[in-house]
């Protein structure tokens, strides 16, 4: 199935996505990067692995936020798209988009949701004296950080944590869960992906 990936930054995720589409049995190829900043280090990433990556400024677009995805929607539907990644793609969106393809997007995010929506899971998850935290892969729905759970993956907070020693331990579960849980959603009879975290990973 054609997938796009859009990012806004360094691109780690949409890197190990771009390992799993790699795979012969990989049910996913990447038509498509996108990114609203242009000068995110992931284009340059997608670009190395052969990948059309494109930026789609949203600045000259102002305020209007629904002009700017209508520009990403047609890039999106001019290359074939079927499923979107959201990979730390860190624009809100108007109902046009996720309306438009409502159950054919994926987000994921720092946190095992519905614990801490939105920005600073990790300094928040800290400050908060969580235990076990995590990530989640989530359809996205209009509300932010809202949309039904495809797969989440936990880690434990250790008592010397920093929020970077845990963005890290996060992060690395991050790159497990998003390939399984696309493939879950692309080929939900299909095998879950083997792995370390295997007793974590819930998808
Ligand atoms: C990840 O922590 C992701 O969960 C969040 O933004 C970060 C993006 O990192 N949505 P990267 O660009 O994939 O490296």
């Amino acid at each position: 199935k054609p997938i796009a990936i859009l990012i806004s930054g360094r691109g780690s995720n949409m890197r190990a996505l771009i390992e799993s589409c790699a795979q012969p049995d990989y049910p996913a190829r990447i038509a498509l990067v996108l990114s609203n900043n242009p000068d995110a280090p992931g284009l340059d990433v997608a670009r190395e692995a052969g990948l059309a990556a494109h930026a789609i400024d949203h600045r000259p677009y102002g305020r209007d936020r629904e002009a700017h995805e209508r520009a990403l929607d047609a890039a999106l539907r001019a290359a074939g798209v079927e499923y979107i990644c959201l990979a730390g793609y860190m624009r809100l969106l108007t109902p046009f988009l996720t309306s438009a393809w409502a159950d054919r997007m994926l987000n994921i995010h720092p946190s095992l949701l519905p614990a801490f929506p939105g920005l600073h899971t990790h300094e928040r998850a800290l400050e908060n004296g969580t235990r076990i935290h995590g990530c989640t892969v989530h359809w996205v729905t209009q509300g932010m950080d809202e949309g039904p759970v495809i797969g989440q993956a936990a880690v434990p907070v250790l008592d010397d944590d920093t929020p970077d020693t845990l963005a890290a331990r996060v992060l690395r579960q991050e790159h497990r869960l998003y390939p399984a849980a696309l493939l879950r959603v692309l080929d939900p009879a299909g095998a879950p992906v083997p792995n370390a975290a295997a007793s974590l990973l819930s998808v």
